[in-house]
C-alpha cells in the first residue's frame, strides 16, 4: 500500500492567510499583555509563522498535550506532557492550535486555563472541521474551515509523519 498527499491548501494560500490572521490579532492585542500558548506538537510550524506576522509585543510559552495514539481518531483522553513555564495570571492568552476537530482537546485547555486566571483567553486555530464536532467551541481565529478530511503537512502528522510540509494535503492510500 502506498501513500499518496493530495493538496488541499498550498503554501502560498497558507502564508497569506496566516499574514491576515497576524494583523487582526495585532490590532486586537495592540497594547494589552498577550501570550501564545503553542499546543505540541502539530502547531508549531504554524505558530512559528503567526507570530511573525503579528507586529505587536507578545511572550510565547508551550504546552505539550497527547490526544491521539498513532492512528487517526481522537481517544477523548488528553494528556498535558509539558506544562507552561511561566504563570498565566492576569494575562491575554491565545491558545494557538493547528486544528479543531471534535474539540475535546480546547474544551479541556480551556476549563484548565480558566483555573489559572487570565484576563481572557481565546483560541486562533488554523483549521476548523465543524462537521466532527463533538463539545461546543469557540474558535475566535480561524485560518481555514475545512470537510471532515484526515489532513497532514505544516506541522500536522500521520503517525509523526508529513509534520515537515509546506503545505496542507489529504493521504490517500492506493
Ligand atoms: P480534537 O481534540 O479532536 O479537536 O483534535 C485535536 C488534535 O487532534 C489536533 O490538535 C491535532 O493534533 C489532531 N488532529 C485532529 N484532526 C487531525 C487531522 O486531520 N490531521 C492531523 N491531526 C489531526
Ligand atoms: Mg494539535
Amino acid at each position: 500500500m502506498t501513500e499518496r498527499i493530495v493538496t488541499m491548501l498550498s503554501a502560498e494560500q497558507i502564508k497569506c492567510r496566516v499574514n491576515e490572521l497576524g494583523a487582526q490579532i495585532a490590532a486586537e492585542y495592540k497594547d494589552r499583555n498577550l501570550v501564545l500558548v503553542v499546543v505540541l506538537k502539530g502547531s508549531f510550524v504554524f505558530a512559528a509563522d503567526l507570530c511573525r506576522a503579528i507586529d505587536s509585543h507578545l511572550r510565547i510559552d508551550f504546552l505539550g498535550v497527547r490526544s491521539y495514539g498513532e492512528g487517526t481518531e481522537s481517544s477523548g483522553v488528553v494528556q498535558i506532557i509539558q506544562d507552561l513555564s511561566r504563570p498565566i495570571a492576569g494575562e491575554d492568552v491565545i491558545i494557538v492550535e493547528d486544528i479543531v476537530d471534535t474539540g475535546l482537546t480546547i474544551a479541556h485547555l480551556m476549563d484548565l486555563f480558566r483555573t489559572r486566571n487570565p484576563k481572557s483567553v481565546k483560541v486562533c486555530s488554523l483549521l476548523y472541521k465543524p462537521a466532527r464536532a463533538r463539545v461546543a467551541v469557540n474558535v475566535d481565529f480561524v485560518g481555514f474551515t475545512i470537510e471532515d478530511k484526515f489532513v497532514v503537512g505544516y506541522g500536522l502528522d500521520f503517525a509523526e509523519k508529513y509534520r515537515n510540509l509546506p503545505y496542507i494535503g489529504v493521504v490517500e492510500r492506493t
